[in-house]
């Protein structure tokens, strides 16, 4: 059973590395338009449960469905062509590839999807007005900021109209007046086209811009606001 409405759900999952437990009964959904803020303590099982519900990293047990489809029984092509084609992501780590230049970076999802380079760029390049990193469009990712690799790599989360945006500490690099960009860009996909934003930050100034909080503790999920 998913919950109502939900676009993305994990249930009991668990995953160890080694004897290392990530995630330990962890549960969590998401809705279509809704942003959920995932925050706790640093080695809780924030990032695992992300790339658990991306299917990027297999749970030992329990299942992530995504739109009534269960990921564990797609096949490795089939999931990630999922990936391409309805998810977005801002990893916390090591995120754009360093031989393309900074638009190329941003056009990617959308070249592989099979957009003309033009046209991919040309949409790229807005998205980077958007973000204030247009600048550095013809940089390679080893030659700007952290900052505006951050900004480069949120422009490419969004550019191809995702259902659901992955952002894992998005604004950590960034000044509180970029990070409001960021936030603001990721919330208004959420209302204009019913994007579900799943975004791990440990600041309290970044989850105040979600609907919902959604606390990690030795690898289980805690819902703020069912809290007592
Ligand atoms: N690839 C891996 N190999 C071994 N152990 C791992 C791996 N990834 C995560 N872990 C371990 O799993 C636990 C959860 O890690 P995770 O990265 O999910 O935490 P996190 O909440 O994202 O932390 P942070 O806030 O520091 O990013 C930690 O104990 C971590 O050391
Ligand atoms: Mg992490």
């Amino acid at each position: 059973m998913t919950p109502a409405g939900s676009l993305l759900t994990a249930q009991d999952l668990n995953k160890a590395y080694g004897s290392t437990p990530a995630l330990d009964g962890a549960s969590f959904s998401v809705h279509p338009g809704e942003v959920v803020a995932v925050m706790g303590p640093s080695g809780s099982g924030k990032s695992t449960l992300l790339h658990c519900l991306a299917g990027i990293v297999t749970p030992d047990s329990g299942t992530v469905t995504y739109a009534g489809r269960e990921l564990s029984a797609m096949s490795d092509a089939g999931r990630s062509a999922l990936r391409r084609s309805d998810f977005g992501f801002v990893f916390q780590f090591g995120q754009l590839v360093p031989e393309l230049t900074c638009v190329e970076n941003v056009a990617l999802p959308l070249r592989l999807d099979g957009v003309r380079r033009r046209a991919a760029e040309r949409t790229a390049l807005e998205w980077m007005e958007r973000l204030e990193v247009e600048d550095v469009a013809a940089q390679r990712p080893g030659e700007v900021s952290g900052g505006q690799g951050q900004r480069v790599a949120v422009a490419r989360a969004l550019v191809a109209s995702p259902k659901v945006v992955f952002a894992d500490e998005p604004t950590g690099a960034l000044d509180s007046l970029n990070g409001e960009r960021v936030m603001e860009l990721l919330t208004e996909s959420a209302r204009t086209a019913g994007t579900a934003v799943v975004l791990v930050t440990h600041e309290a100034r970044v989850a105040a811009y979600s609907d919902r909080e959604v606390v990690v503790r030795d690898g289980r999920c805690r819902d703020l606001e069912y809290a007592v």
